[in-house]
């Protein structure tokens, strides 16, 4: 007598056949990865055309992707796996993290403490400032803050050649009192890349393609886990509806006007306190 091969016994088979992967990690990843795509399978009784049509966009994301263009990084950042990636990996007790993103660039110059990592041309002046401790409230001499942002055309140095290399970026090492700050613009929301087949998702999604306005920042010391985050403007309409979901309530701050003890130059000030926690402590 035959019985009829049913969803479960196809979905043990396939774990079957790879359950003997000698890597540990691989086989964990490959099980779950099994489990849930065959899950969503069934779940949403999906039809050959669907697949077929899953299957060419995967094929598309990867044909727009080339040297500068990383199109199934997009695809994860605009369905969350990004940021989510991002939050199961976090350290208990440091300043929340958010999504590196495509525009990071490596040995930005050292600046002095208040200096303007851009031009006045830039955008509306504004101070950051802030201190960065450990878990304890302790301040960290010697940390490094690395932070990067786009001009208030939207778009960040490597994009626009009338900027100059490293325009909007900036390192700056904090001294016994763990304090830093640095002059730059108000940030502004900028779109990310539409036309391609996440610009096509978003589209079919009734999504929006902007980010909300941010400033980029690495934060590190010896000895403790760097925080790669973003210090969001509270007052931006993209605030709640982030294309890359990178948003976090604790990083978002007011850019407000100066007050009477601050720099006349500025129009606005924001303050942003980083706390990092020792590489090997829990969740680290
Ligand atoms: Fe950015």
């Amino acid at each position: 007598m035959t019985t009829t091969t049913t969803a479960s016994d196809l979905t043990n088979e396939v774990l079957s056949a790879h359950s003997t992967t000698p890597d540990p990690r691989l086989r964990e990843l490959l099980a779950a990865l099994i489990k849930h795509l065959h899950a969503f399978t069934v779940e949403t009784g999906l039809t050959p055309q669907e697949w077929m049509a899953g299957l060419q966009f995967l094929t598309s994301t990867g044909q727009k992707c080339d040297d500068e263009r990383q199109e199934f990084i997009l695809l994860s950042d605009v369905l969350g796996l990004s940021s989510l990636v991002d939050l199961v990996n976090a350290a208990d007790g440091a300043t929340e993290s958010t999504v590196l993103g495509p525009f990071y660039r490596p040995q930005a110059p050292h600046r002095a403490m208040g200096e303007h990592i851009g031009r006045p041309e830039d955008g509306d002046p504004a101070l950051v400032r802030g201190v960065v401790t450990d878990a304890d409230g302790a301040p960290l001499a010697g940390a490094t803050v690395d932070v990067w942002q786009a001009s208030s055309n939207g778009l960040y140095d490597t994009q626009d050649p009338d900027q100059p290399p490293f325009n909007l970026r900036g390192v700056f090492v904090t001294g016994a009192d763990g304090r830093y700050e640095f002059r730059t613009v108000r940030p502004v929301s900028y779109p990310i890349p539409d036309d391609g087949p996440v610009g096509d998702l978003l589209r079919a999604s009734g999504r929006e393609h902007w980010r909300a306005a941010h400033v980029h920042a690495i934060v590190s010391a010896p000895g403790f886990r760097p925080v790669i985050t973003h210090l969001f403007d509270a007052q931006n309409e993209y605030l709640h509806r982030d294309a890359v979901f990178g948003v976090k309530d604790s990083l978002v701050r007011e850019f407000a006007p100066p007050g009477p003890a601050d720099p006349p130059d500025v129009r606005y000030v924001a303050e942003m306190n980083f706390v990092l926690v020792r590489e090997n402590s829990p969740g680290a």
